[in-house]
């Protein structure tokens, strides 16, 4: 398991988790999206493990969020076909989505500022016990345990959001994914507002729920942040994967070189590591 009380240091990548290669928790294939004539996504395929964060990066416009989108229900794909644990899914609405145990993050956070912690993190979600609405004491205990299993701080939970910082705002906006019991959590630019402390704490916690064997997508411009959080990136380049990296076996000159298309093919042979094309090279992409 890896020790996420140690912060990583110069840009060693994180213990790696031990995915049971088998069935990804989320299989995403063949999935097309065009908003008119722009075709945002082109027979994309995408896979994390449970146990695993996958970096999902890519250049502004490179269809990131769009695939987030179709994933979380908020806008589905035009076609494709989504497996979670293998079984075969339609994912039309984000209620569905939140049904199959798929949360996501947005950067707007979606939490009531005038609203304190505990009351957001049961928002739009009414806690019952046998029929009956769930007391305030029993809320907060349950809100409680989980944020001390992730580790956030804050200072109290009947703090008003609003007096939050944007790393203790995400922390929370995590922890209510937990409380849902997500299966697979989706992170769009979780630290891009963030300063040096306040990601520290939000990549603390990414490695929390991978460690809780969770199935995690991060989305991020920051490549220090993939490196010290993901096991495996996933490059997409105008709306199409171009690259699949293990952490552990590539730079981050390779990923920016995937990004912005340059020298691409050699990328292609110099990041194969295991030939068979399960989606650990980099080699099995277009
Ligand atoms: N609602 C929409 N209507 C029209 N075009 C859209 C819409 N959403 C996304 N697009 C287009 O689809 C493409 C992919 O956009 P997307 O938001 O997925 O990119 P991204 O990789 O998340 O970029 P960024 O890093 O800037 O967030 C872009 O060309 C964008 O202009
Ligand atoms: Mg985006």
């Amino acid at each position: 398991m890896a020790d996420s009380t140690t912060p990583n240091v110069g840009g060693e990548p994180s213990p790696a988790p031990e995915p049971s290669k088998g069935e990804p928790r989320l299989r995403m294939h063949a999935i097309n999206k065009s908003f008119g004539a722009v075709r945002a996504l082109t027979n994309v395929d995408f896979e994390v493990y449970a146990g695993e964060v996958v970096g999902l990066v890519g250049d502004n416009g490179a269809g990131k969020s769009t695939l987030i989108k179709a994933v979380a229900g908020v806008a589905p794909a035009d076609d494709g076909e989504i497996f979670v644990e293998g079984q075969p899914v339609k994912i039309t609405t984000p209620q569905i989505a939140t049904h199959l145990g798929i949360e996501t993050v947005y950067q707007d956070l979606a939490l009531c500022d005038n609203l304190d912690v505990v009351g957001n993190l049961y928002l739009g979600r009414e806690e019952r016990i046998a029929g009956l609405a769930l007391s305030e004491n029993e809320m907060e205990r349950r809100g409680l345990g989980v944020l001390r299993t992730l580790d956030v701080k804050l200072p109290s939970v009947r703090a008003k959001v609003a007096q939050l910082s944007g790393g203790q705002r995400q922390s929370i906006a995590v922890a209510k994914t937990i409380l849902r019991n997500a299966k697979v959590v989706l992170l769009d630019e979780p630290t891009a507002a963030l300063g040096v402390a306040q990601t520290r704490q939000v990549l603390n916690l990414i490695r929390q729920l991978r460690d809780q064997g969770l199935a995690v997508v991060v989305i991020s411009h920051n490549l220090a942040d993939v490196f010290e959080v993901a096991d495996r990136v996933i490059v997409l380049r105008l709306g199409k994967r171009v690259g699949t990296f293990e952490i552990k076996s590539t730079t981050p000159e390779r990923i920016v070189a995937a990004i912005t298309g340059a020298e691409f093919g050699e990328i292609l042979q110099t990041t194969t590591t295991d030939g068979n094309g399960n989606g650990t090279s980099g080699g099995d992409e277009q």
